[in-house]
């Protein structure tokens, strides 16, 4: 662990980038302050945030809803920053967008008057989206933090991820705003699809999109156009940068790889061959509108630097995935428990039984086996392709 820090709050601690983020926070230092919604009837299971290293010592939870943003007042007391991750990622689509992001900004809103008044946060680190500049609606190759989303243009494009997209964007813009006019240090991060292992019991919504191919998740597919993805632990460190570099100022995208959902199958299949993963052809009409690249030079310029790649990421994310049981033992990685199955059929078994009991000549041990699972099979199914013994 490295020298004091201070004391830090990042609100929905419960969360897949706000827990590797305190997980880093408490390395680093820090004590922390976390938010987990109230939880009257006591099910809920943190201990995913309690057994972190160091979180006995300098890790507390506090119970806050968005929708009571003066609920967040007793975490952020006495900390010198505040990393606002807390946000919604489902929405209730039948609810007017209108609404929910009013909602939301009034959350943000609220959080940050707190900040103000508590006197002691000197900055406070904004978890925006990608989503707030990629749907600026220009006909650009490139966005940087220079633009922003544009709702009626998403609403134009009448697509799915409104919600999600309006609510991030006018959050954002409503933090950046406030800070100008209260002259609160808030600098905002603008992370892309956030990929790699989880400490969550869920399974968060980005790692889903991400392995949709080897999930077999059919009607997550839309959501692969123009994939950008960053490794978690690179948003969690680029949090962390961002509080701590004194010139720090404004917006960051944060965004290390870009892939299409065809190079994803291909990229897939070749490192994992042990998963049916759909090729191109099967994946025809899933393309979507083609979406601008994502510029990280002003961030890279500040000095953070990434770590990790595509490999790191789905790596961890596919064994998290398996210890969390979201996902089985890939088909052919099983084959090797069947290496010595035996089998008999019962009634041959049954047969056994009675031939070693009435046959005089029987005397001590015999095996009973019939044939081995590899032969048994393309016999008795030949409808099915079954491997050989190589
Ligand atoms: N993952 C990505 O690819 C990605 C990319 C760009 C930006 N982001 C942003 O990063 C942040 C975290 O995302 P994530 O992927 O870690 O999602 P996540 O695992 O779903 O975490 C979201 C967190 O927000 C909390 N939350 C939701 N509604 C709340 C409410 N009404 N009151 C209090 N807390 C509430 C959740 O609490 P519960 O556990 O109680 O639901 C959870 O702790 C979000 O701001 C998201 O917009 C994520």
């Amino acid at each position: 662990m490295e020298g004091e820090r201070g004391l830090v709050c990042v609100t929905g601690g419960t969360g897949f980038i706000a827990s590797w983020l305190i997980m880093r926070l408490l390395q680093n230092g820090y004590k922390v302050q976390t938010t987990v919604r109230p939880d009257p009837e006591g099910k809920r299971d943190v201990s995913y945030l309690t057994n972190l290293p160091g979180a006995f010592e300098r890790l507390q939870i506090f119970n806050a809803d968005l929708d009571e943003p003066e609920s967040f007042s007793d975490a952020i007391q006495g900390c010198i920053g505040v990393f606002h991750v807390a946000h919604p990622l489902a929405f209730n689509e039948n609810e007017p967008e209108e609404i929910v992001s009013k909602r939301l900004v009034e959350a943000t809103l609220g959080i940050l008057r707190i900040c103000l008044n508590s006197k002691t946060v000197k900055r406070v680190v904004y978890t925006s989206s990608s989503k707030a500049v990629l749907l600026c609606g220009k006909d650009v190759d490139v966005v940087d933090e220079n633009v922003w989303s544009d709702v009626d243009y998403h609403k134009s494009l009448n697509t799915f991820g409104l919600h999600y997209m309006a609510s991030k964007t006018k959050s954002e813009m409503a933090a950046l705003a406030f800070g100008e006019e209260h002259g609160l240090d808030i600098v905002s991060l603008l992370p892309c699809r956030a990929v790699g292992p989880f400490l969550t019991p869920h399974l968060p919504a980005s790692v889903e999109v991400a392995l949709s191919m080897i999930l077999g998740k059919k009607h997550l597919y839309k959501y692969l156009t123009n994939i950008h993805m960053v490794h978690v632990y690179d948003v969690a460190r680029a949090h962390i940068f961002l509080f701590e570099n004194p010139t720090a100022k404004g917006r960051y995208i944060c965004a290390s790889d870009e892939i299409s959902i065809n190079e994803l199958s291909e990229f897939l299949s070749i490192k994992y061959p042990e998963y049916q993963i759909p090729t191109s052809d099967e994946l025809k009409g899933n393309e979507g509108k083609k979406l601008p690249h994502l510029s990280s030079k002003k961030l890279l310029e500040a000095g953070f630097q990434f770590k990790y790649g595509l490999d790191e990421m789905l790596d961890g994310a596919i064994q998290s995935c398996k210890e969390k049981g979201f996902l089985y033992v890939g088909k052919k990685e099983r084959f090797k428990y069947l290496e010595f199955v035996h089998k008999v059929q019962v009634d041959d078994l049954a047969g056994a039984y009675i031939f070693l009991l009435e046959n005089p000549a029987a005397n001590g041990r015999y095996i009973c086996s019939s044939n081995e699972m590899s032969e048994f099979l393309p016999a008795k199914y030949p409808e099915y392709q079954t491997p050989t013994a190589e």
